[in-house]
């Protein structure tokens, strides 16, 4: 790991551990995505996931935020999906536009047709190649995320085959299987630890867990399916870590729409930064967390539609916010930019957080 070059901008590492920092680190989720003109063009040419498995594209894509926004961006996170998990794991997955599973799981009698072991050097060694070949790419001018999705998040794709409005089918699941889900929702927590520390050992300096439908559950049932195999992840992420003699990254969790659990994450999940959506107010999420953790987001993607004064006026009340309270911060929409917004509002977000999130003296 040594030969990688010295990290020049630490602003993000040192937000996660919760120091207050000067300005605020600012990076954006899905931040290398086809609202940029440079990642449609790769993709006239390209698979989805021919691009997730083929290192040198995943590294050019994860590079051309960094490249397009530098000296504004703080962070680059690795090019791939949440979904490349379920594939490990044996289950086909198309992305035809949208993520879809041919042969979903519909039964518990159908965990069978899982991988029993997963090797996730065999299975996802690409994305480790890819992390390893970014981190020489960066030239220490930002750090590098690698991320995974939640076990509940893939455990809900597995079993709707794809996107879905009601989740009928993975709740039918867990309220008619209870036992057999959790089990599954455990091996899934078990190959995403071995893919996380796998990350970690090719050059990934932060890690992010995304629990995108952890607003689909009611508080008791996120404490019930999910919340034990995010516990387990982070647990058992730092034990191999150190285990292992590798860097002890910090892990955020990004448990969107489970507001109403933030108080519990903060006290019991052993995430250094937890990520927020834009349905709660900052300053109410400081109050609630205190300085245990680090807080990440979280203005409406959707702001940046709205033209520079919208922008502006929101990246303005979202600094007052987080500036409320100890604790450390870092910038972001909360949840991913979407395809049509204009990169030139993405800079300007980006110049208004180092506005105002600037610490007077
Ligand atoms: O943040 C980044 O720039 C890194 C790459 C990244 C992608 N997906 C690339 C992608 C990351 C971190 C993800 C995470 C992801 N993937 C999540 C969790 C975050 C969230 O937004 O909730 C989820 C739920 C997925 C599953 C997924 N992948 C969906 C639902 C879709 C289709 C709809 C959409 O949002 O684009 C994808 C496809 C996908 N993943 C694209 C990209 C750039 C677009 C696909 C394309 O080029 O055709």
């Amino acid at each position: 790991m040594s030969d990688f070059p010295p990290l020049k901008n630490d602003l993000l590492l040192r937000a996660a551990r919760g120091e207050q920092t000067e300005r605020a680190p600012v990076w954006i989720m899905r931040q290398a995505g086809r609202y940029l003109p440079e990642f449609r063009k790769v993709r006239e040419d390209h698979g989805f996931f021919e691009i997730c498995q083929t290192p040198e594209l995943a590294t050019e894509i994860t590079a051309q935020p960094i490249r397009r926004y530098t000296g504004l961006i703080d962070a680059s996170i690795i090019f791939s999906d949440i979904l490349v998990v379920p594939q490990a794991m044996g289950m086909e997955v198309l992305m035809n536009p949208g993520p879809q599973f041919p042969d979903p799981l519909n039964t518990p009698e159908d965990v069978k047709k899982l991988r029993e072991v997963v090797d996730v050097d065999k299975e996802l060694g690409y994305v480790f190649e890819a992390i390893t070949m970014t981190r020489k790419e960066l030239k220490g001018e930002v750090p590098l995320i690698g991320f995974c999705g939640a076990p509940w998040t893939l455990f809900s794709y597995m079993i709707e085959g794809g996107g879905s409005k009601f989740f009928q089918k993975c709740k039918t699941w867990i309220f008619k299987y209870p036992e057999e889900s959790k089990a599954l929702l455990m091996r899934i927590a078990d190959v995403c630890v071995d893919f996380l520390v796998g990350q970690v050992k090719a050059g990934a300096q932060l890690l992010q867990v995304f629990d995108s439908w952890a607003s689909e559950l009611s508080p008791h049932d996120f404490k019930e399916f999910s919340f034990p195999s995010l516990l387990h992840i982070s647990k058992n992420v730092r034990k191999r870590l150190e285990a292992e003699s590798l860097p002890v990254v910090p892990m955020t969790l990004f448990p969107k729409g489970a507001n109403q659990s933030l108080s519990f994450l903060a006290q019991n999940a052993e995430y250094d930064v937890l990520g927020l959506d834009w349905c709660i107010d900052p300053a109410e999420a400081r109050r609630i967390v205190g300085d245990k953790v680090a807080l990440q987001g979280n203005m409406d993607p959707n702001v940046l539609y709205a033209g520079k004064p919208a922008i502006e006026n929101a990246v303005k009340r979202m600094c007052e916010g987080f500036h409320t309270g100890k604790g450390g911060w870092i910038a972001n929409l909360g949840h991913g930019i979407t395809p049509g917004v204009d990169p030139e509002d993405v800079r300007w977000f980006f110049d208004c957080v180092h506005k105002y999130s600037a610490k007077k003296a």
